[in-house]
């Protein structure tokens, strides 16, 4: 006999967050907007990579999207539906600045001021990133990240668009995870700009740094407030209990996680790395670590590392792993797994956060989840349903254990293009169909809507 679905569980039995939490969805500009070459958008690192044979797995067409460069009041709809209280979108930086640097788009920077409006209309916090990894490409052609020159013209553009929308706009995130551009664009290459430098890569993570302490100051300048990043990380576990595998879980551990959180929050790069990285370095921390209003963590799932050996996995996930690193990545054995293949561990987040406040103390602003979600395929939206639960109560025990967390924002409100997997991961609570750009509705998007309803009646309710 098949054993009875497990039970969904209910959006109501949820552990109540604080007053004022922000339920939110997020999505990029590069995944969803498609009309990769309209109204003077100029091309981005990433157009110019898709359109490599090869590079995008499924060979899906990301110069379409998901529509939603003309279909975003469809998308801002679901949003109402859903009683999001805010949205995590990103400001194509080709769209506005084609070039890079010099003259900017009135068509470009117009769609993001209707956006804008259009949520505002609905009653939804706008929270623009100013980078979602789709440099534009002149820029990339002159170096991209590993060139100093593309921090300054990155913190023009943040003042253009600061200049537009800061009176609407309440919510900043300067970059997106800048661990997995150097990592994957210019360590591994699986990413554009698809550069195989290892470590020759540093570089990369220090002039997007560079470029977010900049693009702070201009966006203050520019009257902008309740200014962001969005950061990536993931526990990082040893494979084993050797000194090896230690070794080389701390190396990951720093290299992936505090190679960027600490120069941000306490202006000091992890010991030994300040030497390798390039440029005035002491007056540059200085920039990287000016004071935030919060700190975005995008969370997926831990890491288990050990010393390289022959079981380490030459691909992880679709991140291929080539060989003479000084790590191995391993599967982490017992969990159960997404469509992706990546480790469902909700608490991963716990533990992470619990960490960042260990290592951080008050230096650590409040934070928001600025993405958390998995893919799963079918009909059978259950294991979302599960992933969801588990990680928000996860993440009310990090609530209620100290750590100040203001808002979760789930990735992603449709389903879109996943970078170099295409098409094939479906992360939405929201299904897109491809062909025609049809937007349905998940059963974790009525049990997101319901969750966040059930949430805000008993805070409403406790405040009576
Ligand atoms: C993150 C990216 C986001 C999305 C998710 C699944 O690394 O920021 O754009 O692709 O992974």
């Amino acid at each position: 006999m098949t054993p009875p679905p497990p039970p969904v569980p209910s959006p109501d039995r949820l552990p109540v967050f604080p007053s004022g939490f922000l339920w939110g969805a997020s999505a990029s500009a590069f995944q969803t907007e498609g009309a990769a070459y309209a109204d003077g958008k100029g091309p981005s690192g990433w157009d110019a990579f898709a359109a490599e044979p090869g590079r995008i797995k499924d060979g899906a067409d990301a110069t379409r999207g998901t529509g939603f460069y003309t279909r975003y009041r469809e998308d801002v709809a679901l949003l109402a539906g859903l009683g999001a209280g805010a949205f995590r979108f990103s400001v194509s930086w080709p769209r506005v600045v084609p070039g890079g640097s010099g003259p900017v788009n009135p068509a470009g920077l117009g769609f993001y001021d209707r956006l804008v409006d259009e949520l505002c209309a609905h009653g939804i916090t706008p929270a623009p990133t100013l980078y979602h990894w789709d440099t534009p490409l002149p820029l990339e052609e002159a170096g991209g990240w590993l060139d100093r020159d593309t921090a300054a013209r990155f913190a023009e553009y943040a003042a253009v668009v600061a200049g537009r929308l800061a009176d609407r706009v309440p919510m900043w995130i300067t970059l997106n995870e800048p661990a997995e551009v150097t990592l994957l664009g210019y360590a591994l290459g699986e990413h554009a700009p698809g550069r195989q430098l290892l470590f020759d890569a540093l570089p990369a993570a220090h002039h997007q740094l560079l470029a977010h302490g900049l693009a702070v100051q201009a966006l203050r300048a520019a009257g902008a407030d309740g200014i962001g990043i969005a950061v990536s990380h993931s526990p990082v576990r040893a494979a084993g209990d050797t000194d090896e595998d230690r070794a080389a879980a701390g190396l990951y551990d720093t290299l992936t996680n505090h190679l960027f959180s600490d120069p941000l929050l306490t202006g000091r790069y992890p010991e030994g790395f300040e030497g390798l990285m390039p440029g005035p370095v002491g007056d540059d921390l200085a920039v990287i670590s000016q004071p935030l209003d919060w700190y975005g963590v995008n969370y997926y799932s831990p890491m288990l590392v050990g010393a390289p050996a022959p079981d380490a996995l030459d691909s992880y996930a679709g991140l291929g792993m080539p060989a003479g690193l000084p790590f191995g990545l391993r599967e982490i054995e017992g969990v159960e797994r997404t469509h992706f293949g990546w480790p469902v561990v909700p608490d991963g987040l716990h533990e992470l956060l619990l960490t960042l406040k260990g290592r951080y103390g008050d230096r650590l602003p409040p934070v928001h989840i600025t993405e958390n979600g998995c893919s799963y395929e079918g009909t059978d939206d259950r294991p979302r349903i599960a992933f969801l639960d588990g990680h928000l109560r996860a993440l009310h025990r990090a609530v209620a254990d100290g750590v100040d967390v203001r808002g979760y924002f789930v990735w992603s409100l449709t389903d879109n293009i996943e970078w170099a997997e295409g098409a094939a991961q479906r992360f939405g609570l929201v299904h897109i169909d491809y062909d025609t750009l049809e937007r349905t509705p998940k059963a974790s998007y009525a049990w997101y809507r319901d969750a966040v309803r059930a949430q805000r009646a008993a805070t409403a309710r406790s405040r009576d």
